[in-house]
């Protein structure tokens, strides 16, 4: 990573500005510096960000420059087949700004989910923008840009907890802790958290967990099994991205639950089951999209939940840093010190 000047276009036709005020540090940043997502460096990496437009192109109507917005990664078109079917959360062409930010010397850059925030300033579509009550702190807002709305979303939207379900999450970083949330807020009855670091599994009970393994020492499946009256759980929310754990959340659910796979995996890795299991089991194998989530409906209903106290966003927030930082928050994400690192900007 190298902290660089950038050029920013003016917005042109349904594009904004939009100055940051902050932006945390995602998994899928990490990813994207690895190559784990495409080869198309350089990236200007951030995409969980909030801020204040600052200039829109001449037809731009729903934002205007002084709206406090969630920048997104899900812009839909309103026009493509899954829109027209009244799916706009599975758009097929979400929209990105069409002119590109450059490095000094004209390179252009790749912006991480079409968003690039680890930036003063970063140009999106204007349609990236969701406004939402602008008396939560930016920091909190940002997250709901991306891991937090992943998370509650795949609880929510994607493997439609109900109350009184049992539900168990694999990996307890930001966004499965904000599975642990959506879990809780759907009316869960039991929410099993699993995770290798103990630090993570404390966490996770604050935010609503009820029980809690630790995947290094005991056998996950087994023990959410046991948990589950020998049955399994209704949904297992993964959010790791590995096959192992996959094929954990897969034997951990009752028959005929439900396995969402929020994690994201790497181009390279393979899943090897046995195709009778698959269909013996029954229920339903899905993955989650930035938690199926439509940011104009979700985002302003999460900010008033949190700023009604019903859930605690700011609980994400480990540390606020500054941009030079953001290196070492990739390691203390890595160590597993964190759940959010959020760069703040002046
Ligand atoms: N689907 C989406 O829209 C979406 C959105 C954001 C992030 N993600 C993905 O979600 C995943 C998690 O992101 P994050 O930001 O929460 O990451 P994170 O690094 O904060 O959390 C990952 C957690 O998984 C735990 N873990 C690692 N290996 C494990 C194992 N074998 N068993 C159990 N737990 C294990 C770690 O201890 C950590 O607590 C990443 O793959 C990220 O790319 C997906
Ligand atoms: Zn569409
Ligand atoms: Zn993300």
């Amino acid at each position: 990573m190298r902290v660089e000047t950038i050029l920013v276009p003016d917005p042109g036709p349904g594009e904004a500005v939009v100055r940051i005020q902050a932006c945390g540090v995602c998994h899928t940043d990490l990813h994207y510096k690895q190559g784990g997502i495409n080869d198309d460096f350089p990236f200007l990496l951030g995409h969980e960000a909030a801020g204040i437009v600052e200039s829109v192109g001449g037809d731009v109507t729903d934002v205007a420059p002084g709206d406090f917005v969630v920048l997104n990664w899900r812009a839909v078109c309103g026009r493509c087949r899954a829109c027209l079917r009244g799916r706009p959360q599975y758009c097929f062409d979400t929209h990105n700004a069409r002119q590109k930010m450059t490095l000094l010397d004209g390179t252009e850059l790749s912006p991480a989910l079409g968003i690039g925030a680890f930036a003063e300033k970063t140009l999106v579509a204007a349609g990236q923008c969701t406004k939402v009550d602008p008396e939560v702190s930016p920091a909190v807002a940002g997250l709901l840009g991306c891991g937090v709305m992943a998370g509650i979303g795949a609880a929510l939207n994607t493997g439609q907890v109900g109350r009184g379900d049992s539900v168990a999450v694999i990996g307890c970083g930001g966004v499965g802790d904000a599975a642990v949330v959506g879990a809780r807020l759907a009316g869960a009855a039991k929410i099993i958290a699993v995770d290798i670091d103990d630090r993570k599994l404390e966490a996770a009970r604050t935010m609503g967990a009820t029980h809690t393994v630790n995947s290094r020492s005991t056998d996950p499946v087994e023990a959410i099994r046991e948990l589950t009256g020998g049955f399994g759980a209704d949904v297992v929310i993964e959010a790791v991205g590995r096959p192992e754990t996959y094929k954990q959340a897969f034997y951990a659910r009752d028959l005929a639950g439900t396995v969402v796979l929020v994690g994201v995996p790497t181009p390279d890795m393979r899943l090897d089951l046995p195709l009778i299991d698959v269909f013996g089991r029954g229920g339903s194998l899905k993955s989650s999209w930035y938690g199926d989530c439509l940011p104009s409906r979700d985002f302003p209903m999460l900010v008033d939940l949190h700023q009604q106290g019903r859930i605690d966003l700011a609980a994400f927030v480990t540390e606020t840093i500054g941009l030079a930082d953001v290196e070492k928050a990739f390691a203390r994400m890595h160590e597993g010190d964190v759940l959010r690192s959020v760069v703040e900007f002046a």
